[in-house]
């Protein structure tokens, strides 16, 4: 099976392709990437081939979709932040992005395609555990073009019959996520501030709480999701249904870090939600041997990477 993963040099896609290559019924790995946020592969690959091209651009789309199975869409402005300063620049990337890859996986009669949506489309609703027949309440105009990704997959597959599953991440963490920018996750925020010595930062009082999710469940689920062509007709949460609070994740790293953590409390930021807790049932039943690994586990796993890269 020969797969395009878009976005494939970033976070997400570096993890997931190193994990393809692994299949043995993954011949070719394929990625589309522009290099805003992603970085391209250090030592080339054999069965990996590199196209730089953007995704607003539908003619690089479809290059790089011609001849493959599957497409797993990964490309996108992945950040709050960023969409409330420039909504144009998310929508044009994650929303015609995505139409794109749809109308290219279409045409060129790809068997399946995953794409990534976000827990953020639940945004303001506040019942917890998140199941995916939760009203949407997006708060930020990224988590508009996330619910448009989802909407647009899953009508890809009714009016055409496209093989399709859109995943609502949580929040994703492990090796090779990036620190260095603004608009950074928080815990390789956290971890960047604790190699450089610094206090971590956290927007408002840390009691917000997320169901972290180790990279290597989010790869494992794609991946099998590809391979079996497993479809559902609606989002599917990628996520385990734990909770843990800022202060939570601060308290583990005190633990795994030897020196004293110094943590500075700044004012709320616009557009965050204050928890998010998935319920993992429809994951399940689709992808029963998609295991969470170990927070306590994973966490300690991403702390040495940061300290010793
Ligand atoms: N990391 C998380 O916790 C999380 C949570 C929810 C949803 N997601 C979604 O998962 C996907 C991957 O996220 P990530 O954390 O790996 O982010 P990332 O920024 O590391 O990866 C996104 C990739 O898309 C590429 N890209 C951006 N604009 C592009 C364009 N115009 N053309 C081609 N490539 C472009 C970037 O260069 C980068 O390599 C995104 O769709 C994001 O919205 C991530």
């Amino acid at each position: 099976m020969d797969i395009l993963i878009t976005g494939g040099c970033g976070f997400i896609g570096t993890n997931l392709v190193n994990h393809l290559l692994t299949q043995p019924e993954v011949e070719r790995v394929r990625t589309l990437d522009d290099y805003v946020t992603g970085r391209r592969r250090e030592v080339p690959h054999a069965r990996v081939e590199e196209i730089e091209g953007d995704l607003r651009n539908y003619d690089d789309v479809l290059r790089a979709t011609e001849g493959v199975d599957a497409v797993v869409h990964l490309g996108a402005l992945p950040s709050v932040p960023r969409s409330i300063k420039d909504p144009f620049s998310t929508n044009a990337v994650n929303v015609d992005g995505t139409l794109h890859v749809l109308e290219a996986a279409r045409v060129t009669g790809v068997q399946h395609v995953s794409v990534a949506s976000s827990s953020s489309v639940y945004g303001a609703n506040p019942a917890l555990p998140k199941t995916e027949s939760l009203a949407t309440l997006p708060l930020s105009p990224y988590a508009v073009t996330k619910l448009a990704t989802e909407a647009y997959t899953n009508a890809y597959s009714t009016s055409y019959g496209l093989n399709t599953i859109a995943f609502r991440f949580f929040n994703v963490f492990g090796p090779l996520q990036r620190a260095d920018h603004v608009y950074a996750a928080v815990i390789p925020k956290f971890l960047l501030a604790l190699k450089n010595n610094e206090p971590l930062t956290v927007f408002g009082d840390g009691e917000q709480s997320r169901d972290f999710t180790s990279i290597h469940a989010v790869t494992d689920a794609i991946t099998k999701a590809a391979l079996r062509t497993v479809t559902c007709g609606t989002p599917v949460n990628l996520a385990f249904g734990t909770r843990t609070s800022l202060n939570g994740v601060i308290a583990l790293l005190q633990e795994l870090h030897n020196r004293p953590i110094k943590v500075e409390y700044v004012e709320p930021r616009q557009g965050d939600v204050k928890h998010s807790q998935a319920s993992s049932e429809l994951l399940s039943s689709l992808l029963p041997d998609v295991v969470q690994p170990d927070f306590v586990h994973a966490l300690k796993e991403v702390y040495d990477w940061y300290m010793g890269s």
